[in-house]
């Protein structure tokens, strides 16, 4: 028997129902919005890939790099049997963390999207052969249950996909990956950190445009799940720094008045030239904020690693006895 298994939390229909309201909702409120889970069809997890391996894109590099160093202090410090992995996606990094985790008895990898977590568990299986993969096509803003597996857990959140959530979402999240771990369980969570502005600028308008095609694949996805019809050309890429918040925009900027119509939501939506649909924030961080947030909700900083340049920040944490 295979050890590979996918459960889906998410109902057939709930990726249209749940693209409806929030196109709905974003698209009519203003300023206009759209959040990021929906890059991630299969085009776009494979623009997410290329984005990893751009030349201006450090925090995969770098996180890469801090894992390389410390997967043995991980593995001896949590002694983990289960590893939970949230926005899994290719799963490439964390082949550094099962290399070192002897004791690892299940993995689980839990991801919107499904072709993203096919392709990471066939590129384990060839690794890991009796690795037991169970995988969950699952939105981790939502409320879920773990299977049942053996402890201690360790979660891991990688990649600084953290910043992607806003600070009141960030908080509901943490305090549900409180919730999946026992005291004295560990929680790993990769930060993006606070530079200067022409390095993260970069980093989210590359010279050849993969993450201005990421960005507008989101118009794509639109057009095909709602019977869209933005023309991708019609906008353009736009990414920024906000000093204020200390996060990057991405934006996709109206070149043209225009109207675009969404037919399963019977809707037209009005765009006057240059009006901006924010689709992403990617939020940056300091370790004393880090540190703040995690106690906030009953998880004590352990460990503080940073990669050689200081650009990008893995940090573990422990559940203590109290949740908050
Ligand atoms: N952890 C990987 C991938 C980061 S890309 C890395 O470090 O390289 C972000 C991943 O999170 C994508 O695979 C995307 O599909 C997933 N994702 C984004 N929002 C999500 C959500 N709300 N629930 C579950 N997965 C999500
Ligand atoms: C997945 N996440 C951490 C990426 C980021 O850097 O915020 C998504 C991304 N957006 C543009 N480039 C990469």
């Amino acid at each position: 028997m295979s050890p590979f298994r996918i459960t889906r939390t998410l109902p057939e229909d709930a990726t249209g129902a749940a693209l409806r309201a929030d196109a709905l909702h974003g698209l009519t409120g203003t300023p206009k919005t759209l959040p990021p889970k929906w890059f991630y069809d299969a085009r776009g997890s494979e623009l997410f890939d290329e984005i990893t391996r751009l030349p201006e894109y450090y925090p995969t590099r770098a996180e890469r790099e801090i894992l390389i160093a410390r997967a043995r202090d991980i593995a001896a410090t949590t002694g983990a049997r289960t590893l939970v992995e949230l926005g899994s996606g290719s799963s490439d990094k964390t082949r550094h963390l099962l290399e070192e985790l002897t004791d690892l008895a299940t993995y689980v990898p839990v991801d919107v999207s499904e072709s993203a977590l096919r392709g990471a568990a066939d590129a384990l299986l060839a690794e890991h052969p009796a690795l037991d993969i169970h995988a969950m096509v699952t939105d981790f803003t939502s409320a879920f249950e773990l299977p049942e597996t053996p402890g201690p857990r360790l979660v891991a959140f990688l990649g600084g996909t953290i910043g992607n959530l806003l600070p009141d979402e960030r908080a509901a999240f943490l305090t549900a990956v409180r919730g999946l771990l026992e005291p004295g369980d560990f929680f790993l969570l990769g930060t993006d950190l606070v530079k200067d502005e022409a390095t993260l600028v970069a980093a989210y308008d590359d010279a050849a445009g993969v993450t201005a095609a990421f960005n507008k694949n989101v118009l794509a996805v639109m057009d095909r799940e709602l019977g869209a019809d933005f023309d991708p050309g019609a906008f353009e890429h736009v990414a920024l720094w906000n000093a204020d918040d200390e996060w990057i925009e991405m934006r996709l900027r109206s070149a043209r008045a225009q109207t675009v119509k969404l037919t399963a939501l019977d809707l037209e939506v009005e765009f006057a030239a240059g009006e901006e649909v924010r689709t992403e924030v990617s939020a940056k961080f300091r370790q004393e904020g880090v540190k703040a947030e995690l106690h906030e909700v009953g998880l004590e900083l352990a460990h503080w690693w940073t990669d050689s340049e200081g650009r990008f920040a893995l940090s573990l944490s422990q559940a203590s006895d109290e949740r908050r």
